[in-house]
């Protein structure tokens, strides 16, 4: 194991040290959310855990967890989360966090917002002066005239791509759309950029996670930081 690959599971890890019995958890997507999950499971087996649920951010995850044997439950059940542990592609100093990397930001975001405690789980690499100097911002956008919302994007100042899959066709999310990246370079105004895409209809959501994030885990070569609001 690389790492970069170590940083992710010391910080997924420790994250799930704030897991108690009784919680029901949202289960973010991605390789470093993934160590959170395996860890989860490690504590239910060892009779270490018990009595918890989670809310799966994709459909990727609700397999594994499956295959796992981590209870699952819905919003529909459980509209309100205790905590939820998740991923993120860049983490700016006031915990402002873009995803979307694995393309589930969408549903990422509902749980992050009916969550009462969102965490990060990141290694170092993922910090950053000012989102969008590492990670491109992706937006979900409805196959049905997506080509004008490529042409939004760009009139925003964004370099954008359709993602594709290894085949290149387009990429399709759990809810059969397309992602288009969007490099932005630095990023001025978050709020704003943020409200602009909130407004275009075909938009059905983006990677900006802005004032959602209330504590981050983060590994590096320095060990093991908890980062706070
Ligand atoms: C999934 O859509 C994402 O938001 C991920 O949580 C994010 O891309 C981080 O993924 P890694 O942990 O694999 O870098």
């Amino acid at each position: 194991m690389g790492e970069v690959e170590r940083w992710k599971r010391e910080a997924a890890e420790a994250a799930v040290e704030l897991v108690r019995p009784g919680m029901v958890l949202g289960l973010g997507h991605g390789s470093t959310a993934r160590y959170a999950l395996l860890k989860i499971a490690e504590l239910l087996r060892a009779g270490k855990l018990w009595d918890i649920k989670g809310v799966p951010c994709s459909k990727k995850v609700a397999e594994e967890a499956e295959a796992l044997g981590i209870p699952l439950t819905t919003l529909e059940e459980h509209p309100e989360l205790d905590l939820t542990i998740d991923g993120a592609d860049e983490i700016d100093p006031k915990l402002n966090v873009i995803k979307g990397g694995g393309g589930a930001m969408l549903r990422e975001k509902i749980v992050a917002q009916a969550t009462k405690f969102e965490v990060i789980v990141a290694d170092a690499t993922k910090l950053s002066p000012r989102l969008g100097t590492k990670a491109a911002v992706p937006v979900e956008v409805l196959p049905f005239g997506w080509r004008t919302q490529l042409r939004f994007l760009q009139s925003l100042g964004a370099k954008v791509k359709l993602r594709v899959d290894p085949d290149g066709s387009p990429f399709l999310t759990d809810q059969g759309n397309y992602v288009l990246d969007c490099f932005f370079g630095p990023i001025e105004d978050l709020e704003g950029l943020a409200r602009e895409l909130g407004l275009r209809a075909g938009i059905l959501g983006h990677g900006l996670f802005l004032g959602l994030v209330d504590e981050v885990f983060v590994a590096g070569p320095s060990g093991l930081r908890r980062l706070g609001r």
